[in-house]
């Protein structure tokens, strides 16, 4: 996508495979800086620190970071403690273990001599991928919303959370695609942008893509939603994911939930977006199953933002010595969701309606 005219994607290797150039999302909306990663620690503390975040971009960066850890040591005992160390980043979205596995288990039969150059090339499809699996997701996305236009003769109010845009991702976004690609063949499409505490996604990333974009948006109050919904104001919702189970339950921000319910409760549809990357087919109790990232406390109990001269500053807004729980996703129940989009097309969120779409799993599900 583009930002001041210059299309950007949100990882940018580098021609001598050394290193790889990442947006550091910690910084935005207010400032644009590129970080370098040139080592398997500086990708794994990039995830950890969420400078890149978003479930299909810390695939692709785990894919990375694991290509600059084998310039290092590319061993047997070496491919183990990049893929260990890059796992422990981030317990939730399984496109970064996706992406590891991937990667690892291709490189078992690869000379030691050769490991670092395979992974950073394999690194690179998998991000070629992503941007086409999120392009097809805005294709099939987009029909959705063309459809509501042509239904209602107006605008179509979106409500997305979090920021499953391009900056999630390597290109597009997933939640965000069908967005951009039904705004830009001139459907007309308002987003309300829920805010997601307590990092602020939505206000700080998905609000800073869309006004690049120029597509109409307005940030909400992470409450707003489920009167906005109860007052007509919202004709569809759709979200990102970070796991979703075969059997269709949907993890995402903490928060997303929430929204479900409201939106079940209004009769509004609820779609997730996700690539296949996303999918976990060896899960199908979403709630009890999938690991539950628990967050640094700190991103509660503390802001940071620009002040009026133009610095930054973090504050206090807790009770000083109040104690704080950050669970950082929740999982929506299939029975919440209307349809999953995907790269193939949009499934009922269940075993068969994602197996319709997949059918190559059936064996193994
Ligand atoms: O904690 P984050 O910012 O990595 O969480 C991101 C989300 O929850 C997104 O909605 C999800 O990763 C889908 S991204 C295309």
């Amino acid at each position: 996508m583009k930002i001041d005219g210059k299309p950007y994607r949100t990882i940018l290797p580098a021609g001598d495979g050394a290193s790889v150039a990442v947006i550091d999302q910690t910084r935005l909306p207010f400032a644009f800086e590129l970080r370098t990663l040139a080592s398997l620690d500086d990708a794994a503390v990039a995830i950890r620190t969420m400078v890149v975040r978003g479930a299909p971009l810390i695939g692709v960066t785990a894919a990375y970071g694991l290509a600059l850890g084998l310039r290092a040591d590319a061993s047997e005992a070496g491919l183990d403690r990049a893929v260990a160390t890059l796992a422990a980043t981030r317990p939730t979205a399984i496109n970064l273990r996706w992406a590891l596995d991937r990667v690892a288990a291709k490189l078992r039969t690869v000379p030691e001599a050769e490991r670092a150059a395979f992974a950073y090339a394999e690194a690179g499809r998998i991000a070629e991928e992503d941007v086409e699996s999120c392009h097809a997701i805005g294709v099939h996305g987009a029909r959705i919303l063309s459809d509501l236009h042509r239904a209602k003769g107006r605008p179509i109010n979106v409500l997305t959370h979090c920021n499953a845009g391009w900056l999630a991702t390597v290109d597009w976004g997933t939640a965000l695609a069908p967005i951009y690609v039904a705004h830009d063949a001139g459907v007309p499409v308002h987003v309300f942008v829920d805010e997601t505490r307590p990092r602020n996604q939505g206000a700080a990333l998905t609000a800073f893509e869309l006004n690049a974009h120029g597509v109409p948006h307005t940030v909400i109050a992470d409450n707003a939603g489920g009167h906005l919904m109860q007052h007509g104001a919202i004709d569809v919702c759709i979200v990102g994911s970070d796991r979703t189970t075969a059997s269709g339950d949907v993890c995402n921000k903490i928060g997303t939930y929430l929204k479900a319910l409201a939106a079940s409760d209004n009769r509004v549809p609820f779609y997730a977006a996700l690539p296949f990357s996303t999918i976990d087919w060896s899960l199908d109790d979403g709630v009890a199953e999938i690991p539950i990232e628990e967050r640094d406390g700190r991103e509660v109990t503390h802001l940071t933002g620009r002040l009026a001269d133009g610095g930054f500053a973090t504050i206090e807004v807790v009770s000083p010595g109040s104690p704080v729980a950050n669970p950082a996703f929740d999982v929506t129940p299939a029975r919440l969701v209307t349809g999953i989009i995907t790269e193939r097309g949009v499934a009922s969120a269940d075993v068969e309606g994602l197996l319709s779409l997949y059918p190559e799993r059936r064996k193994a599900a």
